[in-house]
């Protein structure tokens, strides 16, 4: 038999170690166990014009829905209602080559940001999630360029409705809820006559495009606001018609109180809630408003469509635009987009934000009496054609000119602009 030889230090080793000695030569340090990699945090960061009492709780559904899901939420608000304030923010902070993870966005600026080049591919979660055949055609238009999806849309609000105070419309006798601008003229009388304030209004640009979105549809109808303010057509923009809806709107001025240069939206909501004043016209993220101060929709406040527009729906869709990102960050920008198309995160959020969902196949068991007439009026306009973007919440032109015609719009509201001198430079604005 062969003896294997063993070298002499291994043998003196083993020696030493059978009589119960330490080696005295120390053995070279072992290497630490190599520790497992940390998971990268999964964190987003969202820039949002969400602000009020309303939205904000409306957005906590979604950052808790993440959370849950080990996702953490840096959040950057950018206050100031429409989000003018929020796209300005959003263009130093791309400039800067440091875009969040994704953007509240509505409508064209939405395809701008597509244009140059900024904004990522959803294209492999929409088509496992199957978001093709859920979300309406007319939204897609917006979440969609060059066949990819860019953006994942939460909700569809509608900005020709009118929220009254119930107690202020029975103290000044408004029995029924007007169906034509001369009803609405008259109520708004009586409920000045009572001593209240007729239309709750905030100064501001966005509020009174928002305003002037509803006006035209009631003055011009579906067609002729197509013409006017999504086809820029000089004839219909410069029409008789056109004047008459400047007139209106000079009209409606006369109802507002002497207080009303830049307020904010909600607080304009706030007066109505708390019974100061009887109307005000404004999409339906005022009924957040509403919902969150505990009011009850038919019974302590009530939701009509501006007289005049039933049938009709002038819609926004606020989307969350998904910028290109890194791969450290693609993960939780995926699950974030992924949680905002989950069918019951949408009920769940829309019942809260006053809007109705981005897809066609939740339910609306969930929703208040206003939400389930927003569901209904959406499908209805869809079908019947009589569905338009709204122009004050950029789905009708992109923002250079609905900026254009905010100023125009804003100028005459204030009284610096005849409705005659108005319509002239609307064809102008159109034109640039
Ligand atoms: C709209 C937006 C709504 C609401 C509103 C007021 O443009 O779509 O979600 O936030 O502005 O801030």
């Amino acid at each position: 038999m062969k003896h294997t030889l063993l070298p002499v230090f291994v043998l003196s080793a083993i020696v030493l170690a059978a009589c119960g000695k330490k080696e005295e030569a120390p053995a070279p340090a072992a290497p630490a166990p190599a520790a497992a990699p940390a998971p990268a945090p999964k964190a987003v960061e969202v820039l949002h014009w969400w602000t009020s009492g309303g939205e904000a709780a409306a957005l906590g559904v979604l950052k808790q829905d993440l959370e849950k899901q080990g996702v953490s939420w840096n959040d950057m608000p950018v206050a100031g209602g429409g989000g003018e304030a929020a796209m300005t923010a959003l263009r130093a902070r791309v400039t800067a080559n440091n875009p969040p993870t994704a953007v509240q966005m509505l409508g064209f600026d939405i395809l701008d940001w597509a244009k140059q080049g900024a904004l990522g591919d959803l294209n492999e979660l929409a088509a496992k999630e199957g978001w093709d055949n859920t979300v309406p055609a007319a939204l897609q238009a917006f979440s969609k360029h060059d066949g990819k999806w860019i953006a994942a849309p939460v909700n569809v609000h509608s900005t020709n409705w009118v929220w009254a105070n119930k107690a202020v419309l029975d103290k000044a006798g408004v029995t029924e809820l007007p169906t034509n601008w001369d009803d609405f003229i008259k109520a708004l009388d009586k409920v000045q006559k009572s001593g209240a304030i007729g239309l709750a209004h905030g100064g501001q640009p966005w509020q009174e495009a928002t305003l002037f979105d509803g006006v035209v549809l009631a003055t011009g109808g579906v067609d002729f606001y197509k013409k006017a303010l999504v086809d820029k057509d000089p004839a219909a923009l410069g029409s008789d018609t056109m004047k008459q809806a400047f007139d209106r709107m000079a009209q409606l001025k006369k109802y507002v109180d002497k207080d009303f240069s830049n307020r904010d939206w909600n607080l304009a909501s706030a007066m109505v809630i708390e019974g100061k004043a009887g109307f005000q016209i404004m999409g339906d993220w005022a009924k957040g408003e509403f919902l969150n101060a505990k009011k009850v929709p038919g019974q302590d406040f009530l939701c009509f469509r501006v007289p005049g527009t039933q049938g009709m729906v002038s819609f926004n869709s606020d989307q969350f635009a998904m910028f290109k990102v890194g791969d450290d960050a693609k993960e939780a920008q995926t699950l974030l987009a992924s949680a905002i198309m989950n069918p019951t995160f949408q009920s769940a959020f829309n019942v809260v934000k006053g809007s109705v969902p981005a897809r066609t196949d939740v339910p609306d068991t969930a929703f208040d009496d206003c939400g389930k007439k927003g569901m209904k009026d959406l499908a209805e306009a869809n079908t019947a054609g009589t569905l338009v973007g709204s122009m004050a919440h950029g789905h009708a032109v992109p923002a250079s000119t609905k900026n254009a015609f905010y100023d125009v719009i804003t100028q005459h509201f204030n009284g610096k602009m005849k409705s005659a001198d108005a319509v002239k430079a609307m064809v102008k604005a159109a034109a640039e």
